[in-house]
């Protein structure tokens, strides 16, 4: 048994794992990460961003991230392709060239169009664009906002639908788990593309959560975009706590675990869950949110903590 083959018999297409091309030398941590009973998909938490992949204009580098497609094959793994167009991570060349749209339009087309076909036929599914609001339900200023307006969202997608036409297509952001402005804000950019005839497919949640701290709004807020007609996935689950861990920030964070999935698993087109990583040995919490830490479900050790418990007591 493991987490994926439970998530499986209870009719969800895979719980799976984010991993990074350095752990992978990692003999204790692959060997958990490569059971296709515990994981059944993987994502690429960095190595098929815009930064890694087109380093330079027109010059393209896939050996990482064929390092983790393959392996996703070799598992027997289904992959999620992890991102084509972001504000973050972006090589100097995409931020410091003064655009006008007609160049900024080429660019995105050329990103998408080589990356997503260098991949074609192995990917489930692909975040086309990530993290496209504020906190308020406003469009994030970035290079490609500022230059083209919402439309860099429908350049994207439609490139992307022509470059690999049998994996699913989403839009991917943070704080979006519950219902709320910037949930509705994602609903209506759905709806908006939808009625203009652009291609999407799904809306992937990240949670990146804190312990104590999760909403009760997230079947509700799941149901309210899969009744636009998409599929919805939690793509980035990790629940991080203010250190040190103590046993009651652990239990907690058992039953938080347990209230995410649950949601995941009482909505039917909530078709899969990620963790950013299964192990604090490669969290990237620590290093991104001061002070905060212990987020995954197996220790710095790979050992099992509670939380595991509360998936597998929501799966
Ligand atoms: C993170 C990676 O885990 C880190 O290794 C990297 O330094 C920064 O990016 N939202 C996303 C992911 O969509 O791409 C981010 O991944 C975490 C937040």
């Amino acid at each position: 048994n493991g987490l994926n083959a439970l998530a499986q018999t209870q009719g969800k297409t895979y719980f799976g794992s984010a991993t990074d091309n350095p752990e992978l030398t990692n003999t204790a941590y692959t060997a958990i990460l490569d059971n296709n009973m515990m994981f059944g998909q993987l994502t690429p938490s960095n190595s098929m961003k815009w930064d890694a992949t087109e380093p330079e204009p027109g010059t393209f580098t896939f050996t990482e991230g064929d390092q983790i497609a393959d392996l996703a094959k070799t598992n027997g793994q289904l992959l999620r392709g992890h991102n084509t167009v972001w504000y973050n991570q972006l090589p100097d060349w995409v931020t410091s060239t003064a655009w006008n749209a007609t160049g900024l339009t080429a660019a995105i087309q050329r990103h998408v169009s080589t990356v997503i076909g260098h991949y074609k036929g192995q990917v489930y599914s692909w975040d086309v664009v990530n993290e496209p609001f504020n906190d308020n339900g406003t469009f994030r200023s970035d290079v490609f906002y500022d230059t083209l307006g919402e439309s860099y969202i429908s350049i994207a997608l439609i490139a992307a639908r022509a470059a690999d036409p049998n994996a699913k297509l989403y839009i991917n952001d943070y704080n979006i788990e519950g219902t709320g402005v910037k949930s509705t804000a994602m609903q209506n950019l759905v709806t908006s593309l939808q009625s203009q005839g652009v291609p999407i497919d799904g809306v992937g949640i990240e949670g990146h959560l804190i312990v104590g701290e999760v909403t009760t709004t997230i079947q509700e807020n799941m149901e309210a975009i899969t009744a636009l007609g998409v599929e919805v996935a939690i793509t980035e689950l990790d629940i991080r706590m203010t250190l040190p861990e103590t046993a009651a920030l652990l239990d907690q964070q058992k039953t938080d675990y347990q209230t995410v999935i649950s949601a995941c698993m009482a909505v039917e087109k909530c078709i899969g869950m990620t963790l950013w990583d299964y192990t604090d040995l490669y969290s990237w919490v620590p290093s991104t949110f001061s002070g905060q830490g212990a987020a995954c479900p197996w220790d710095e050790n790979l050992v099992r903590k509670p939380a595991y418990d509360g998936i597998v007591a929501a799966l």
